[in-house]
């Protein structure tokens, strides 16, 4: 019985978790949404609540199993997203992994939305969405000790996660390539670079659940280097 002795460096800690996409709403059966699978959010989860943390995992809309040992509250937008995020502190670790949309509908409508006869599009108004990352990285009573975003990017990858390292008070972003050649929107396999105040660290391409593990070892290391001070 491995289970029995496997180290649990987190046992005592709480854990909330974003992933997935967030889905919001233009009139009662559409919706603007995006290609996030939630399978390194997941994976995350499970890899921390393996290593005996608490863990609330906030998920958007997707098709995955529900990982093992971990509290999962299903929401459809940003905002609800926010709200029970917020609901799941005080927490340790935050990691919030979820491709929150940037933006929603200003006005959804209440009724389906019909083609009126002049062939004229409706217009959609988009309001800016709640930044959850933000808003728990800059929480006055409420920070977790360890806030760690994701950043999904194309181009100069580096440079953008190190200046939202700064803008959303993270401790750690785990920045990747989502290219399209990369591969990494609906598949298996990630390579990241870890973002701190200290450095920039890359990992080799791995498969999205060995991402997990890591992280979370990752963050367990980290945990206890700062309460060893
Ligand atoms: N994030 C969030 N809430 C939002 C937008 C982003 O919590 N409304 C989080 C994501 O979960 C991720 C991190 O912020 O951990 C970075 O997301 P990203 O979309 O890369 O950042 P944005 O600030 O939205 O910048 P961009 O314009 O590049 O999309
Ligand atoms: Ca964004």
């Amino acid at each position: 019985h491995f289970a029995a002795t496997a180290p649990r460096p987190l046992a005592g800690r709480r854990a909330v978790v974003t992933s997935g996409p967030t889905h919001e709403p233009i009139d009662p059966v559409r919706y603007i949404a995006n290609r996030s699978s939630g399978k390194q959010g997941h994976a995350v989860a499970a890899a921390l609540a393996a290593l005996g943390a608490e863990v609330t995992l906030v998920s958007g809309p997707v098709s995955l199993v529900d990982p093992a040992g971990v509290r999962v509250v299903r929401v459809e937008t940003a905002r609800e997203m926010l709200q029970a995020t917020l609901a799941a502190l005080p927490a340790d670790i935050a990691v919030m992994a979820a491709a929150v949309a940037d933006w929603r509908v200003a006005d959804a409508a209440d009724t389906k939305l019909k083609k009126d006869g002049s062939g004229a599009p409706p217009p959609l108004g988009l309001a800016l969405n709640p930044d959850i990352l933000a808003t728990v990285g800059h929480h006055a009573a409420l920070r977790p000790a360890l806030v760690v975003g994701f950043a999904a990017e194309t181009g100069a990858v580096e440079i953008y996660a190190r200046e939202k390292l700064a803008r959303k008070g993270a401790d750690l972003i785990v920045a990747n390539d989502v290219s399209p050649a990369s591969g990494v929107f609906g598949g298996d396999a990630n390579t990241v670079h870890l973002v701190t105040a200290e450095g920039t660290e890359t990992w080799p391409t791995l498969p999205k659940a060995e991402v997990g593990t890591r992280l979370a070892a990752w963050i367990a290391a980290r945990l206890a280097s700062a309460t060893d001070l």
